[in-house]
């Protein structure tokens, strides 16, 4: 990874080369970053065949808002050709059928449609109803551990919760997270020329296949969720195209699973290593928690950034951009940006006007970002009440070994003084959950598409 001036006939710029996905861009984040900031937040990387970086704040915001850059990925080359929102495109196979990844690899105004069928799902005031159930499974995941005295936090917390409730809100069996949980951890953090993704991929195709056949059972009998709302909405007054929805599904399971996984472990892991602040932010919660949130939000940035494609020549942030380049935007680097944060390499619990961009910024802002502050802290306030003197192993924490596209965690274990069960364990938690919900549900309007 180097910085280097090129003389360029086109553009004076400086360039980068910026290679997110290689071990040692996680091992140098911060020297990488405080090097683009210094020297160019707006850079040209010859990587994944050429492409701009975005590791400035203002550069970032200024972009991402831009009406000229475009998601969309076009899987059959109908429209320009862009290649959505993952630097390299990944590839096109040609025995399965080309999906893209849901509304966020479409421009408005399609992704509008997907947006207005789900966001009285998403809203706060939505979420917020269902704390009682994130409660419950957060109470069982942990009472089946706490008599050990030890457990795992990624695999036995981290990953459950969010899973489990992100099925919930799209009107999946509960029971069924563990089928779906596998894959959309495993295809994140296993190397493609790995030997153990032949089984990950067969994993996500058993779930691609319920998923699938979900959808269908409930358009032939209707229960509210997601996966309804999605079924009825309308583009142009013609229902979306079956693929289109299974990319949307995804997209909610690849949201849903993997980034609050990934704010969790890491958070647990800090607080481990800062007992002081932890036992602060225990005391202080009813003043720290919610700035807390968003600092660990800001400081691990779960999502590290996203791809765009220019849809037309312009200049931005004083950079001449042409009509079909590739630009990726750094959440994660703009959010260490020192002309924006003080000390932005520093967790500061209590930080103000903390205006990070890891949901993304514009018309693609995560839509689930109420789910996300919800689920996550439940989760901490559990930990913090039950596991009060937790102690992560070192040894035994895993870190993805890239960040290229998640900031993860495979595992985290953890010590603690065992405690008393509260309740049942998972499974009679999620049967009885299961009833519960679907009670919630029938209680609940059917969405049905606008007229
Ligand atoms: C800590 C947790 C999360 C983080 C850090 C995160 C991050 C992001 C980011 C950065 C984007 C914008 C991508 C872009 O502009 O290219 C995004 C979009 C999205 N997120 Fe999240 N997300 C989280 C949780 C969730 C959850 C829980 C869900 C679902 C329930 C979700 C569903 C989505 C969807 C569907 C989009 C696409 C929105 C659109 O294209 O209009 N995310 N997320």
């Amino acid at each position: 990874m180097s910085s280097e001036d090129v003389d360029d006939e086109r553009k004076s710029v400086r360039w980068f080369r910026f290679e997110r996905h290689a071990p040692e861009y996680r091992r140098n984040f911060v020297s990488i970053t405080r090097e683009m900031h210094r020297e160019c937040p707006i850079a040209w990387s010859q990587t994944y065949g050429g492409h701009w970086v975005a590791a400035g704040n203002r550069e970032v915001f200024e972009l991402a808002r831009s009406p000229l850059m475009s998601n969309d990925r076009d899987v059959h080359g109908e429209r320009r050709g862009y290649g959505g929102i993952s630097i390299p495109t990944p590839p096109v196979h040609p025995k399965a059928p080309s999906i893209r990844g849901g509304f966020l690899e479409m421009d408005p105004p399609e992704q509008k449609a997907y947006r207005q069928a789900l966001n009285p799902y998403l809203s706060p005031a939505a979420i917020a109803r269902w704390v009682p159930f994130i409660d419950e499974v957060t109470r069982a995941c942990l009472d089946e551990r706490i008599e050990q005295g030890r457990l795992d936090f990624v695999d036995d917390l981290a990953n459950i919760v969010p899973a489990v409730f992100t099925l919930a809100l799209m009107g999946i069996p509960l029971r069924k997270w563990s089928l779906y949980c596998e894959p959309a951890h495993a295809f994140i953090y296993t190397p493609p020329d790995s030997p153990d993704m032949k089984r990950v991929r067969r994993a996500a195709m058993q779930m691609g296949a319920d998923l699938f056949t979900t959808m269908l059972e409930i358009r032939e009998t209707p229960r509210p969720g997601l996966i309804d709302a999605l079924n009825n909405l309308r583009i142009d007054g013609q229902p979306a195209p079956d693929l289109d929805l299974v990319g949307a599904l995804n997209l909610l399971i690849g949201g849903g699973f993997d980034t609050t996984t990934a704010l969790t472990a890491h958070t647990l892991e800090w607080l481990s290593e800062h007992p002081q602040e932890r036992a602060n932010l225990s005391r202080d919660r009813d003043i720290l928690l919610d700035s807390a949130t968003e600092e660990f939000l800001r400081y691990f940035t779960p999502a590290p950034g996203d791809g765009r494609t220019i849809s037309a020549d312009c200049t931005i942030a004083g950079v001449d951009f042409e009509e079909g380049e590739r630009l990726w935007l750094s959440w994660a680097m703009a959010n260490r940006d020192p002309a924006s944060f003080t000390d932005p390499d520093t967790v500061d619990l209590g930080r103000r006007g903390n205006r990070h961009f890891s949901f993304g910024l514009g018309l693609h802002r995560c839509i689930g970002s109420n789910v996300a502050r919800i689920v996550f802290k439940r989760m901490l306030v559990a930990v913090l009440d039950r596991l009060p003197d937790f102690r992560c192993d070192p040894a035994g924490a895993v870190h993805y070994d890239t960040i290229g596209v998640i900031n993860g965690m495979k595992h985290l274990p953890a010590a603690f003084t065992p405690g008393p069960r509260l309740g049942a364990g998972l499974d009679e938690t999620l049967d009885k959950l299961q009833a519960l919900t679907d009670e919630q549900r029938l209680a609940e309007p059917i969405t049905r598409p606008a007229d």
